[in-house]
């Protein structure tokens, strides 16, 4: 005789779980150059975000270091976390780290690379990053707005 079948239905949905990742110095976002970017806090913005993903159903873990290999083995252990995207400002590592850029390549989680300010727009050594090329999109110029932005991608795209 066959197993009866389940159905479908029965089955929980695993909710989309979002992690955050803020480089080096982000911590001192709301007193940090606040012409370049913004007065708003480091925890006045990952609480928004926070309240953004509970409404769509889903988690967001948040995490910031000023040590790169902090950073990397965040992004070594999303996998098995059950991570399904990545938001990653890599701040100043985003210039010099080719580490971080191939322990995200290495797990192949999706990723948005986000910056407050218009790296473009400043010194000539902002302009080069190591992970544009590897992320799905990458939102610059546009404040903490940008945090929200690539959240709301994330959570409509599979
Ligand atoms: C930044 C831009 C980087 O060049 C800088 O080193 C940062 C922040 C941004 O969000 O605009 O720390 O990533």
């Amino acid at each position: 005789m066959s197993k009866p079948k389940r159905s479908a239905r029965a089955l929980p949905r695993k909710s989309k779980t979002i992690l955050v990742l803020h480089g080096p110095n982000l911590n001192l976002l709301g007193t940090r150059e606040p012409e370049i970017y913004g007065t708003e806090t480091f925890d006045s913005i990952n609480e928004r975000l926070t309240r953004l993903v509970r409404h769509h159903g889903a988690s967001l873990e948040v995490f910031q270091s000023n040590h790169e290999g902090a950073l990397i083995e965040q992004v070594h252990s999303a996998k098995m976390r059950g991570i399904s995207w990545i938001i990653v400002n890599p701040a100043g590592l985003t210039h010099t780290s080719v580490a971080l850029r191939d322990a995200l390549a290495a797990v192949r989680i999706p990723f948005i690379e986000v910056h407050l300010s218009n790296i473009h727009s400043r010194e000539p050594f902002r302009r080069h990053s190591y992970f544009s090329d590897l992320a799905v999109g990458t939102i610059c110029g546009l404040g903490s707005r940008g945090y929200d932005l690539a959240l709301q991608f994330a959570l409509q795209t599979t």
